[in-house]
């Protein structure tokens, strides 16, 4: 179960820890130290440290970590030591591009059923997988004890297929659609916002001093 006690921030960067560790395990290099890893992840010694006290003492003062063992440590602590499955809903532009990705990349994580309501897409493929009826989601989810689900359908759709996602059993929503979903408080539900994103990031253009001249649509 995971342990309320540690900040969602926190466990969003263990997965940049892992990489980081997972390079210097390639390249043969068999213990690391908390200011090498801040050096390759950007984030403070203190703070890793602080990070990695939350699951307990996994490193030797003066030495540095294993990097062999943290690996271990950390995949467990994320349910990695398992291959995770996970839903797709929406086999539209961004689904297919994610299905691909995620298909030819990502061992950990891997999707194994996309559905979608349109007739034209049911029963095409991305790589191996058959996109299937969302009329099939609950009995899917459930036959193949399904934890996750990854939402990419219109916003219209975005809130029915998270209730019957979550009715079926999944405990956690990657959301791609442009709205705030309503769920349990025990669900934990990920958005991600390409548009909010960039429009963030315009406010750093702005501040670029002559820029000013072309701006006033
Ligand atoms: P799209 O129109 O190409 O694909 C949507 C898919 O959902 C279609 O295949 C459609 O048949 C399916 N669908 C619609 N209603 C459904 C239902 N009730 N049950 C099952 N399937 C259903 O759209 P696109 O471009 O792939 O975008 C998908 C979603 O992702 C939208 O909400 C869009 O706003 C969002 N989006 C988010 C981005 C981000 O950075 N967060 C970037 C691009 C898109």
């Amino acid at each position: 179960m995971p342990d309320s006690k540690v900040p969602n921030v926190a466990i969003k960067r263990l997965p940049v820890y892992l990489r980081v560790l997972e390079d210097l395990n390639k390249a043969d290099v068999s213990v690391v130290s908390s200011v090498e890893m801040a050096r390759r992840t950007g984030f403070s010694s203190e703070q890793i440290r602080k990070d990695l006290a939350y699951f307990g003492a996994f490193g030797t003062r003066g030495v540095g970590y294993s990097t062999d063992v943290l690996i271990e440590r950390l995949r467990r602590i994320l349910g990695l030591n398992r291959q995770v499955p996970a839903v797709l809903v929406g086999a539209g532009n961004l689904g297919r591009a994610l299905a691909r990705y995620n298909l030819e990349r990502h061992a950990d994580v891997r999707i194994v059923v996309i559905f979608d309501n349109d007739p034209l897409k049911i029963g095409t493929r991305v790589r191996d997988l058959d996109v299937k009826p969302v009329s099939d989601l609950e009995r899917e989810v459930v036959r193949r004890k399904v934890r996750m689900g990854i939402i990419a359908v219109p916003a219209a759709a975005a809130q029915e297929m998270a209730t019957r996602l979550v009715k079926s059993g999944v405990r956690a929503l990657l959301n791609f659609a442009p709205l705030n979903l309503r769920v349990d408080p025990e669900i934990y539900v990920q958005n991600i916002d390409l548009s909010i994103e960039l429009q963030s990031l315009a406010y750093y253009t702005s501040q670029v001093p002559g820029d000013r001249d072309f701006d006033d649509r």
